[in-house]
């Protein structure tokens, strides 16, 4: 593949990296929107020669393992998806949790810049305390209010300014394990659900994240970028448009209050942690889709 940009994608068989890994090969993604290009250039079969690693292949929190991996591989980019991502499950975890989200990423980046390959990771709006009022900018002040908030902000903080940090929130993939298809499967089969009207955030399709991300590849900008879909929302709101969509009514969807929520999930969540793509627009990529048309095109590809 001479000519092709090397491209080696960590945690790849997880929900971004299933996408990521298609659209590189300029393979068909569920739930994806083949008019949207933000950066108008197609991608062509053949521009990326992509190094799609597992958990399995490549465990990123052993440094002899990855230190061998890029010398070997000689990879132009490196994409980091693999994460500890059980946000509950870190509030009793935290040493693993920072091992993978905080100490693997400092050691990626390290290494990355050993072999000159250009490193590109993956945040969280979660590194937000939601008391901002408004959308989160990306060099707003920081304030994780869990564990997995704090080893992403300090993964975020591991990286090389020319590193590029690519935060993102409510990341829904139609290959995905996550609320979209619980809420679906359950309305469809008749049963209530109950969802949160004071959690606002911005929701991002898997399939634009990917596709945003090949911009990032192409581009290797270093630094912070915001990437959501459009649109701040609740989750009470995606529930009542998921069971409109799949039954035509909202009727089973029930709102309830974080602090209602039986049993209270062990992680504190930000009240509201939308983040802003003002940068990502102002740079001259294209607007993300609302979360909305997002919404129909995973509900249709399911
Ligand atoms: N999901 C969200 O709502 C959300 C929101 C904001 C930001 N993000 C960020 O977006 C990125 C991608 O998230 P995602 O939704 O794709 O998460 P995901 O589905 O949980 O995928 C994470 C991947 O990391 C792999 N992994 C775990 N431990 C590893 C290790 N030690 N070495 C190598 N790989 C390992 C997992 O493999 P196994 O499952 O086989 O262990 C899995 O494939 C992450 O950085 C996450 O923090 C996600």
């Amino acid at each position: 593949m001479s000519g092709a940009l090397r491209v080696l994608v960590t945690g790849a068989t997880g929900q971004v990296g299933v996408d990521l890994v298609d659209t590189l090969r300029a393979e068909s993604v569920p739930g994806s929107d083949p008019t949207w290009q933000p950066d108008s250039r197609e991608i062509f079969p053949g521009e990326f020669d992509v190094i799609a690693l597992s958990h399995r292949d490549l465990d990123v929190t052993r440094r002899d393992d990855v230190a061998r991996v890029l010398k070997n591989v000689r990879a132009d980019v490196v994409v980091n998806l693999a994460a500890y991502t059980r946000v509950d499950a870190a509030e009793n975890d935290a040493v693993a949790c920072t091992e993978l989200n905080d100490t693997s990423v400092g050691v990626l980046s390290e290494l990355c810049g050993e072999v000159q390959c250009h490193l590109i990771t993956v945040s969280t709006d979660f590194v937000f305390d939601g008391n901002k009022g408004a959308a989160y900018v990306e060099d707003d002040v920081t304030n994780p209010l869990n564990v997995y908030g704090l080893t992403k902000r300090a993964g975020e903080l591991a990286c090389a300014a020319n590193d590029t940090v690519v935060r993102t929130s409510w990341v829904l993939g139609v290959r995905g394990k996550n609320v979209v298809h619980l809420i679906a499967d359950r309305v469809s089969r008749g049963e209530s659900v109950r969802f949160v009207s004071d959690q606002r955030g911005t929701a991002t399709f898997s399939a634009d994240l990917a596709r945003a991300l090949v911009s990032v590849i192409r581009d290797q900008p270093a630094g912070m970028w915001h990437f959501a879909n459009g649109e701040d929302v609740t989750w009470l709101d995606i529930a009542r448009a998921v069971a409109r969509h799949v039954v035509g009514n909202d009727e089973l969807v029930h709102s309830v209050l974080t602090s209602d929520l039986d049993p209270v999930p062990l992680a504190k969540r930000p009240a509201r942690s939308d983040l802003s793509t003002h940068k990502w627009t102002s740079s001259g990529y294209g607007a993300p889709r609302a979360w909305s048309n997002g919404l129909a095109r995973f509900l249709d590809a399911r």
